[in-house]
């Protein structure tokens, strides 16, 4: 009997036009360029515009880049998986528009609440999927706007910072070829460290409707981050998880051609990258242009490299995350 595994065929990202510099910032809050650019690596960033994007738009548009490139209409796609952390509605969830958009009625929608894990999450079901044979095309999909969900007054400047806007996609299809294939996916998950890095409002568990109960313009409709207890987790996470996908697979951190990690903060990034003692082109870095992007940044970042002649037919690809949740995953994909 053959095996069906799963394989990425096609990857595309859409980013906003309006690009929003460190400078551009300092006019709403206390920060400065060599704040932004030591602490995080962050150059600019990308603000999506009212009327012209919304999360289901920017998410098809990724959709439709990477389905051309893997040769396929729309119609070939029976598996949604779509990962944000900022959809349209509080419900339905954005795969519903999205999937409204491409003119893909009937085929069946999973909406991911995973964070900055969201697109490794999305991959491992679309993997899961297609291996038990249930389909055969998934588009699986990170895409944000997270500009109007942060505070940004210097009273919110060390979230304001790091995220953008910004969405990617990957086209996964059923294959029977070992050499070219996911190889496996890990994902875990602590709920202790859920209010590190959480936003509160629109929530229900409240006495009244969260807008008669003025928290609107309160904090707990902003993002709150405690920067640094998510970095110290974050930096141990990485390694555990990069480190489990190897194992598993009888490899070795030296044997890795190319580490996609979600793009959360460049120092975060080099400590991995040092920590597995692979050179600095061995490890994508796109967080300068976009920012953090969270469920949209390692399919950003896979979709780069890729166009950068960085993934190549049978290479080891390294796919990592961590964040709200708390949240980790890994992928590892032989290319
Ligand atoms: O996507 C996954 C989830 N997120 C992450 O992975 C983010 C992980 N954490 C981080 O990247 C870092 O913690 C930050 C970049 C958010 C913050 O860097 P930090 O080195 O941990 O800074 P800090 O929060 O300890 O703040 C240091 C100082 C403080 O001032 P005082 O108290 O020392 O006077 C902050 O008020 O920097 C100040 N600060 C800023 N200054 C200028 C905080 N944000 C800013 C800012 N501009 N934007």
């Amino acid at each position: 009997m053959t095996t069906t595994y799963s394989r990425i065929t096609g990857l595309g990202f859409y980013v906003p036009d309006n690009v929003v510099t460190n400078d551009d910032l300092t006019q709403y809050m206390e920060t400065s360029d060599a704040w932004i650019q030591e602490r995080t690596g962050i150059k600019q960033r990308r603000f999506f515009t009212y009327g012209k994007d919304t999360n289901a738009s920017m998410a098809t548009a990724a959709a439709r880049m990477a389905l051309d490139r893997a040769g396929l209409e729309p119609k070939a796609v029976d598996l949604i998986v779509y990962a944000t952390l900022s959809p349209d509605y509080y419900f339905p969830g954005s795969a519903f528009l999205m999937q409204r958009e491409l003119g893909l009625e009937g085929c069946a929608v999973i909406d991911v609440r995973q964070q900055c894990s969201g697109f490794v999450y999305a991959l491992s079901i679309a993997d899961q999927f297609i291996k038990t044979g249930m389909y055969k095309t998934a588009l699986v999909i990170g895409s944000e706007i997270q500009s109007t969900l942060m505070d940004k007054t210097t009273e919110g400047r060390n979230v304001a910072v790091i995220f953008g806007d910004g969405a990617g996609a990957a086209v996964v299809q059923a294959t029977t070829d070992p050499e070219h294939r996911i190889l496996s996916t890990h994902l875990h998950a602590d709920g202790r460290y859920a209010e590190e890095l959480y936003l509160k409002d629109p929530g229900s568990s409240r006495e009244d409707h969260f807008i008669n109960a003025g928290t609107a313009d309160s904090a707990d409709s902003s993002v709150v981050m405690n920067g640094n207890t998510v970095f110290k987790h974050a930096v141990v996470r990485f390694m555990e998880v990069i480190n489990e996908g190897l194992s598993a697979n009888g490899y070795q951190a030296s044997d890795v051609d190319l580490l996609v990690p979600h793009q959360a903060n460049i120092r975060i990034s080099e400590y991995v990258r040092q920590q597995m003692g692979l050179p600095e082109e061995k490890v994508f870095n796109n967080i300068q242009y976009y920012g953090n992007t969270t469920a949209a940044s390692i399919p950003i970042a896979l979709t780069e490299a890729y166009e950068q002649g960085r993934v190549k037919s049978g290479d080891l690809i390294c796919l990592a995350a961590f964040g709200s949740g708390f949240t980790w995953g890994s992928a590892l994909i032989k290319w």
